[in-house]
């Protein structure tokens, strides 16, 4: 009897510690609410606990556009705070960051860059250990995203979505009354509701979704220097299952005061969000969380003398490198899962985003058989120890927080 309690303490005592060491970033709460069209000033938000996310300034793909390049050269990490609910048939997040300006975008200036946040989860089945690349997807692993920006209100008659064109008061034919009556139409029944939903296998592969096949209600306030952006989902749709313990989300921010549009953004890693009471999620909760347990001294000697710097900008303070991605916020937006799988198996997982300032033959990626094949080196004959300690010291690598 003794010796049985003795074990079974040792088993409690194992469980807890293991749970302590692999908290989830953010639990979500179960409320008796309908929370199907809970917007950010919703009073369901009042007691809810928020958690603090980082967000990366996201810097694998760089846009061609010299001016935003120079605003973003060093950029920091922001803060955020996030909090999820849970009805059992919707879940909802809010997230909260501090931005000093509000920019806001009108349909036809197209140079000016709106404020906005987007809320991102894997399609399909989820698989812990092979989540998809964190900026929007990637070949056969595909994400929801939801996106809502900070637009200017808009009247779209045609319901296309095509803004620009309709919102053009040069690509309408009005003239003075008529185009005054116009706007004043625009001003009574626009919408300053941007939201839109679409599946992504990667930057520049996108399927928007607006056949009503799922809903999506995302909300976006400015209150004391800062936004608010809310959404609610289905909790599972013919899209995503997120019906269980604890599921992965990612968050992206854009700052339009710094010219911020597609990869031009702020990205969290995989989060690990645990619904509260809705079964075990330590596996996710696990493969999201847990850091590497190599030496990343001895990583960073290793990436040095293994030739990863002739095609990665590894260090922000090392020179800009085409060749391949810049590394030097990995280690805020990957996990060490996907670290690995980066330096064993290059074409598991193909950053899509060509840098188009670079010259042609430094693609990324080539095409064989309709497939992408990595142009980086294969590593997959490293030793486990090697491995584990670039990985770890590979997830060191981010920006400062603001
Ligand atoms: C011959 C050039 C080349 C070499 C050498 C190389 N890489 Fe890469 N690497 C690439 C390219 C190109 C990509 C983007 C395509 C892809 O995802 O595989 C990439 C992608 C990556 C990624 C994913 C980055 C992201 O933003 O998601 C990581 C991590 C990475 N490499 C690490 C390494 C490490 C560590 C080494 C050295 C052990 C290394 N690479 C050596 C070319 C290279």
């Amino acid at each position: 009897m003794k010796k049985l309690s003795t074990s079974l303490i040792a088993a409690l005592w194992a469980a807890t510690s293991l749970m302590a060491s692999q908290a989830a970033d953010i639990v979500a709460k179960k409320v008796n609410v309908d929370l199907s069209r809970v917007s950010y000033s919703s009073d369901v938000w009042n007691s809810a606990v928020f958690s603090e996310v980082v967000l990366y300034p996201q810097t694998a793909i760089v846009l061609n556009d010299k001016k935003a390049n120079e605003i973003n050269a060093v950029t920091k990490a922001k803060k955020a705070h996030v909090s999820a609910l849970y009805d059992g048939k919707q879940i909802a997040f809010l997230i909260k960051w501090a931005d000093g300006s509000m920019n806001i975008q009108s349909g036809y200036q197209s140079d000016t860059y709106a404020d906005g946040f987007a809320v991102q989860f894997p399609a399909g089945v989820i698989n812990p250990e092979a989540l998809p690349y964190i900026g929007m997807g990637s070949e056969g692993r595909a994400v929801m995203v939801h996106l809502q920006k900070a637009v200017k209100a808009h009247y779209e008659p045609n319901g296309q979505g095509n803004v620009y064109y309709q919102l053009n008061p040069n690509q309408t034919e009005l003239f003075e009354g008529e185009l005054e009556a116009f706007n004043q139409k625009v001003k009574a029944i626009g919408s300053n509701d941007y939201e839109k939903l679409f599946i992504a296998e990667g930057f520049r592969s996108t399927t928007e979704i607006k056949d009503g096949t799922t809903f999506s209600y995302a909300r976006l306030g400015y209150k004391s220097e800062g936004w608010m952006g809310s959404l609610s989902r289905p909790l599972k749709d013919v899209y995503v299952d997120l019906n269980r313990g604890a599921i992965p989300v990612a968050f992206a921010v854009w700052d339009g005061e710094k010219m911020g549009r597609d990869g031009l953004k702020n990205l969290s890693a995989w989060l690990s969000v645990e619904l509260e009471g809705n079964g075990d999620g330590s596996a996710l909760i696990m493969a999201v969380n847990k850091d590497s347990a190599g030496d990343a001294v001895a990583g960073k000697e290793a990436v040095a003398t293994n030739g990863c710097a002739g095609c990665h900008q590894v260090e922000s303070t090392d020179a800009p490198n085409y060749m391949g991605p810049s590394l030097s916020n990995v280690g805020g937006y990957a996990t060490a899962a996907y670290l690995r799988e980066s330096i064993l198996s290059p074409s598991s997982v193909v950053v899509p985003g060509y840098n188009r300032n670079a010259h042609s033959n430094y693609m990324w990626y080539t095409e064989e058989n309709g497939k992408r094949v990595s142009t980086m080196t294969d590593y997959s004959w490293l030793d486990a120890q090697t491995l584990e300690n670039m990985v770890a010291y590979l997830q060191t690598l981010k920006a400062e927080v603001e």
